[in-house]
């Protein structure tokens, strides 16, 4: 098996936008097909590895570099990763890409744009956060920039769940076939 090419597929977006149902979805279509997959969701991460970091820059930073670090030791192990962080600085995601490996370095932008994700609101957050109650929220407070040349954009609130699942699925399987 050459792990050398197995793949992290970074998604990166607001929250809000679907990265966690995306990856949980493709991870499941993944394994069902017998690729060995698992995910690294960065609201998952904060309960138990990243539970001593905030939202300030620096304590981003550091989420995102743990994760690659443990993107990369998976990726050696022969598991595709599927992680999804809000991941918002360019600087941030390079120095991903560079723990991970360029080569195996997959970033995906979930384009759901902020209007959308304010809407929906499943957690209430971007509420609490034009109150002032939450401090350095993505996208109202603190910034995202978003990637200039991702792999790929998908927009699944748009698209549809399962098209952006099978867009994903298509990328791996032209790499791991
Ligand atoms: S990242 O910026 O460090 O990549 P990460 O993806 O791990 O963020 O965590 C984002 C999740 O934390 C959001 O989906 C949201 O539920 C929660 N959250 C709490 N406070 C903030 C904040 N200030 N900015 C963004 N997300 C926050």
């Amino acid at each position: 098996m050459r792990t050398d090419l197995t793949p992290t597929l970074w998604l990166t977006g607001l929250s809000g936008a679907g990265k966690t149902t995306l990856a949980r979805t493709l991870a499941q279509a993944l394994n069902d097909s017998g690729r060995h997959c698992t995910v690294l969701d960065g609201d998952a991460l904060r309960g138990g590895l990243n539970r001593d970091l905030g939202f300030d820059p620096d304590s981003r930073s550091e989420n995102i570099r743990r994760t690659a670090e443990v993107a990369r030791l998976m990726n050696d192990a022969g598991l595709i990763v599927v992680a999804a962080l809000i991941s918002p600085l360019r600087v941030d995601r390079a120095q991903a890409s560079f723990i991970v490996g360029a080569q195996r370095f997959l970033e995906i932008h979930v384009s759901t744009p902020l209007a959308v994700c304010e809407a929906a609101d499943a957690k209430g957050l971007y509420r609490k956060a034009r109150r002032g109650e939450l401090v350095q929220f993505t996208g109202v407070s603190a910034p995202y920039e978003a990637p200039e040349a991702p792999r790929l954009a998908v927009d699944p609130m748009r698209m549809g769940l399962q098209p952006a699942v099978s867009k994903l699925f298509g990328l791996i399987g032209d790499l791991t076939t």
